[in-house]
């Protein structure tokens, strides 16, 4: 399954499970790409915000599997909603990762973090940053160019003066907490939707009903949820650092059958991230 790919709108092939990086910071970020990519991972989630991008290039390297093999996600922080800026983050990540091209870069989210959420949707920054990371694939720095966190208002401001389409966006879209419009909308538009926390950061381990469904397909939770974004036709980024943990989200030849598809389609969302309902996405 790792090895199998979505094609997106502009032709290129991604393959259907990346590995998250959030929150694998210094060597672990390097030992965890390298071990991923010796499993057999060949797509890589990171963000200027997550400050492992060199880490994660290094693993990358260090694997000794070609980078061509590989496909490369960076995402351009929050906070750059000016071209100059924009650019000028964009080739800060080719320096910092050494690599000559990026496969796919995404604005990490329409608003800065301070202002997630907010009325005040940067509509003007967004087209700014978009024409930044249209240039670069126009320059051949990047293969394809996306977003996160848009929402509907947010994809139409690009769609309304883009001369390269978006063919990405990344959301948080996991069992219990699967946001079908913005999913239709997003698909409508020619977007894949990749689907980021996957396990809920982590949450859906505390779901006995989950559990109860896990353990009656014989796999584990996050085999089951990452299981669930693929059969929603969703790109699913788990996250681990924790080899054994990448080789059960990779093993997923399973089929959930369309009673509990149904079941898991209409679970009770999660109402407490916890201690991650800090960060602006789980608020
Ligand atoms: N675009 C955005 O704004 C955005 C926001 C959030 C996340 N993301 C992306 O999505 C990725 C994943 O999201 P996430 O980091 O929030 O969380 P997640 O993947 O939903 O969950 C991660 C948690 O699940 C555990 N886990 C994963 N596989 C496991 C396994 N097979 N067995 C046992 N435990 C397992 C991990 O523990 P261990 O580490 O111990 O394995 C960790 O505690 C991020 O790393 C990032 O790349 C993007």
């Amino acid at each position: 399954m790792i090895k199998e790919t979505f094609t997106l709108a502009n032709g290129v092939d991604v393959p259907k499970i990346g590995l998250g990086t959030w929150l694998i910071e210094g060597n672990d970020a390097e030992n965890a790409v390298k071990e991923a990519v010796k499993i057999g991972y060949r797509h890589i989630d990171t963000a200027q915000d997550y400050g492992n991008e060199g880490e994660v290039a290094a693993g990358i390297k260090a694997s000794g599997v070609s980078r061509d093999e590989i496909f490369v996600t960076t995402k351009l922080a929050a906070r750059y909603k000016d071209y100059a800026g924009a650019a000028e983050a964009i080739d800060e990540s080719l320096e910092k990762m050494g690599l000559d091209h990026i496969d796919l870069m995404i604005i990490h989210s329409p608003q800065p973090w301070d202002h997630f959420g907010s009325s005040d949707r940067f509509f003007e920054g967004n087209r700014e940053a978009w024409r930044a990371l249209e240039d670069a694939h126009k320059a051949g720095k990047i293969r394809a160019i996306g977003l996160s966190n848009f929402a509907a208002q947010d994809i139409d401001n690009i769609l309304s003066s883009c001369t390269v389409k978006p063919v990405v966006n990344q959301i948080l879209a996991h069992v219990s907490n699967t946001p079908w419009d913005l999913i239709q909308y997003s698909q409508d538009k020619g977007l894949l939707v990749e689907a980021y926390s996957p396990v809920g950061h982590g949450e859906l381990f505390k779901n006995e009903q989950i559990a109860e469904m896990a353990k009656q397909y014989g796999v584990s939770i996050p085999q089951l949820c990452i299981r669930y974004d693929l059969q929603l036709g969703l790109l699913p980024l788990p996250k681990t650092a924790n080899p054994d943990h990448m080789k059960n989200n990779a093993d997923v030849d399973f089929v959930i059958a369309d009673k509990d598809m149904e079941t898991l389609k209409n679970m009770a969302p999660i109402e407490d991230y916890g201690e991650a309902s800090a960060f602006p996405v789980f608020q």
